[in-house]
């Protein structure tokens, strides 16, 4: 599975040094990459011609930049990762805080088994409580109704996993948790939804309402671990120390307030998400559930929190991870596939522990920057250099001046 090229090849000091044609002349050697994986990346992964079969009404393709978060270590496995994103900082940042945990042992992550879920709903039912325990009753021939419903993915050690009824005041609705493998999974829980509706309806006694997966997969969360000696969070200006406590009254913060937790968990979804996007997948529903789950409590909550531990400093984040490595647009983008040939992943699962390591990496980042220097000096450093990149190229084509 993994990318034996990539073992210790990762940290690339002085990369961003580095023009794009030796960078990418670096990874050639680190990831294996071909003649056609470096057009890929030149061209973006997507022609005019294939994005005309994905969606509706295509007029062109979108570009966004693509770069590697390095120095990732995760479950002692060294991983580029990469992340198409158009902020500035959030890439330079992540690979920043990812040099800091491996002197720490690097992210240690864990996940569940890849379980989405379907949401039946029946309605017009008289007694939703009647409804639900003769449902409840049926449970097994609904599990094994789901099971058959998906023969390919039994055959790939995945299918439906159980049954879950639930009453609410006006409506029943009946969940079915589909291990998916390696597929995000959406298709074939809806799939499974509109197999079973029937069925259910009539157990219950009602009518069958919506049939659709939910994004709030929290059978299907990762968790991540991060410990940094506070010696390598140190500044110019702060010590260690003085940085560590910063961050976790950072964190405190986002644990007493959810405005600055909503913030707190965009610095997350900033490395999320330009993973999950580099990969082809689904970033809605990835937020989606991200949101839900942070709001589960019934208060919005940090998706990270921060500690002293034995004078470290550790990080634990836990989130729902809907994603695939293959089906979706992986067919169809190249891109998508030599992102996945970079990360040197093929399992979903673990994809997820690296997408949520590249999270942490990124709300470390942002908490030490806001507890020493505040986030404007670097970030306007690098936003001077984007903003540079927007001056027209070809000044008498736009009508300005240069
Ligand atoms: C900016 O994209 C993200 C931050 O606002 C996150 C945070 O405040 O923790 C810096």
């Amino acid at each position: 599975m993994s990318n034996e090229a990539q073992k210790d090849g990762t940290r690339i000091p002085g990369f961003y040094r580095l023009s794009i044609r030796e960078r990418r002349s670096a990874l050639r050697g680190i990831a294996d990459l071909t003649d056609q994986d470096l057009e890929t990346l030149e061209r973006g992964g997507l022609d005019t011609g294939t994005a005309d079969k994905i969606v509706e009404n295509a007029v062109g393709v979108y570009a966004l930049p693509l770069g590697v978060g390095l120095n990732f270590l995760v479950n002692q496995r060294d991983v580029l990762v990469p992340m198409a994103v158009e902020e500035p900082s959030v890439i330079a940042a992540a690979s920043n805080a990812a040099r800091m945990v491996r002197e720490g042992g690097g992210f240690i992550a864990e996940a569940d088994e890849p379980v989405m879920t379907a949401q039946i709903e029946i309605v017009d039912v008289a007694d939703p409580d009647a409804s639900a325990s003769r449902l409840q009753a049926a449970a097994a021939e609904l599990l094994a109704l789901a099971h058959a419903t998906l023969p390919r993915l039994a055959e790939r050690g995945g299918g439906a996993r159980e049954i879950e009824v639930r009453a609410h005041p006006r409506r029943v609705v009946v969940h079915v948790h589909v291990d998916c493998r390696n597929a995000m999974g959406a298709n074939m829980v809806n799939t499974v939804a509109e197999a079973l509706a029937d069925r259910v309806a009539a157990l219950a006694g009602g009518r069958s309402g919506l049939r659709i997966l939910t994004n709030l997969c929290d059978r299907r969360c990762v968790r991540v671990r991060a410990r940094v000696p506070a010696a390598a969070l140190a500044s110019k200006t702060m010590d260690g120390a003085a940085v560590r406590d910063g961050i976790v009254a950072a964190s405190r913060f986002a644990e007493d307030d959810p405005y600055r937790a909503a913030t707190h968990n965009k610095g997350i979804m900033n490395g999320v998400d330009a993973v999950v996007i580099a990969t082809g997948n689904d970033w809605r529903g990835v937020e989606a559930g991200a949101h839900a789950f942070a709001a589960a409590s019934g208060r919005y909550r940090p998706l990270a929190t921060w500690r002293v531990e034995n004078g470290d400093l550790v990080g634990r984040l836990e989130m729902p991870m809907a994603l695939g490595t293959v089906g979706g647009t992986l067919h169809a983008h190249a891109g998508a596939r030599l992102a996945l040939k970079l990360v040197g992943v093929t399992d979903a699962t673990e994809l997820g522990m690296i997408v949520a390591s590249a999270g942490l990496a990124s709300n470390l980042a942002a908490l030490r920057a806001l507890a020493t220097d505040g986030i404007q000096r670097g970030h306007m450093a690098l936003h001077r250099r984007s903003s540079a990149a927007s001056l027209p190229a070809h000044p008498q084509v736009s009508g300005g001046s240069p």
